[in-house]
């Protein structure tokens, strides 16, 4: 390496098989990144409908780079063929590295990763894509904190290209490296971050997107707000429309947890992003946010 440039990280561990765990928007998008950069992915959901969501989810985003001359039939085919998709968490046991994505609930996420531990062949990285739950203590919940780290990847997956790494105290440096080499082998670029809430992106990011609903409740327009940020500071989205990617109950998880951990008075989550989810209007998924996608 250059002087100055780091050695580029190296594979540790071999990673050939990869497990994912959930099926909602980052877990197929996540899916979608290891399939594509050539991996065997083993992913896990709670039901045949939600396993054939995934797939869906991943058609629909081959289908339309091929409408635009990037890829063929064929190579859809080839990436669909590496996939596995199993109701059963114990079809997991092989995998040489889990990347954990389902709900933004630390109780649900704590029981996960006792059955990992439980179920992952020995020397398995248990990796999670929380955003802003305590990785340390999903170590603990496993005889192997060494193995526990953070892959935290951002809304569509597929196309965002970070990914922030996060260790714990215990998380080995051979872990670490290998996810790091891992990242950039999948065609992303890796950030070490801290284990607190939120990491870099989210800890300034949701707070921008909550005040936004709050300016929107003192009367300002949403599509000016929008307007305003995407002309002004050319972010390629308005914080509605972003807000509507990511979709409501996840930002609103996220935004309690910065609330809960910082205390911040301002970090208290919007009324309005309160009411969305209440009313289930969670963003493009649900075809109405606070735009509507009809
Ligand atoms: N899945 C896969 N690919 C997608 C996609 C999706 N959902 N949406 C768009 N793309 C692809 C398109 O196919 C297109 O690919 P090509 O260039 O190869 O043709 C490319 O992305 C650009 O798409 P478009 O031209 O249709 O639209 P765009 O220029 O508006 O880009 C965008 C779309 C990349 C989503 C862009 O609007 C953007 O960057 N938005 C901000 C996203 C962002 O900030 N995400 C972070 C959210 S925070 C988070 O994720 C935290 C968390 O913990 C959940």
């Amino acid at each position: 390496a250059a002087a100055g440039e780091a050695a580029a990280p190296q594979f540790k561990h071999d990673i050939a098989k990869v497990g994912v765990v959930g099926t909602g928007t980052m877990a197929s998008g996540i899916v979608q990144v290891f399939a594509q950069a050539g991996y065997e992915v083993i992913y896990v959901g709670r039901s045949q409908d939600k396993l054939d969501g995934v797939v869906g989810y991943i058609t629909k985003n081959l289908d339309r780079a091929i409408a635009k001359g990037k890829g063929t039939e064929g190579d859809k085919d080839a990436l669909l063929g590496r996939l596995t998709g199993s109701t059963e968490r114990e079809a997991l046991g092989g995998v040489d590295i889990v990347v954990e994505a389902i709900a933004e609930d630390l109780e649900l996420k704590l029981e996960l990763f006792g059955d990992l531990d439980r179920i992952c062949k020995p020397g398995a990285i248990l990796a999670t894509t929380t955003s802003s739950l305590p990785i340390t203590k999903l170590g603990e919940a496993t005889g192997r904190p060494q193995d526990v780290i953070g892959m935290h990847f951002f809304n569509p997956a597929p196309v965002m290209k970070l990914v922030e790494i996060i260790t714990t105290s215990a998380t080995s440096a051979d872990v670490d490296e290998t996810v790091r080499a891992l990242t950039a082998n999948v065609g992303k670029v890796g950030v070490s971050a801290g284990d607190r809430a939120g990491f870099i992106v989210n800890l300034l990011l949701f707070p921008y997107l909550n005040d936004a609903i709050k300016l929107a409740e003192g009367g300002e327009e949403l599509a000016t707000i929008d307007a305003a940020i995407k002309e002004t500071a050319a972010f390629p989205m308005g914080p509605f429309e972003l807000l509507d990617v990511v979709g409501n109950d996840v930002s609103l998880a996220i935004q309690k947890e910065l609330h809960g951990e910082f205390g911040e008075p301002g970090f208290e989550p919007a009324a309005t992003l309160v009411a969305k989810v209440e009313a289930g209007e969670l963003g493009r998924k649900t075809g109405k946010g606070f735009h509507d996608y009809a």
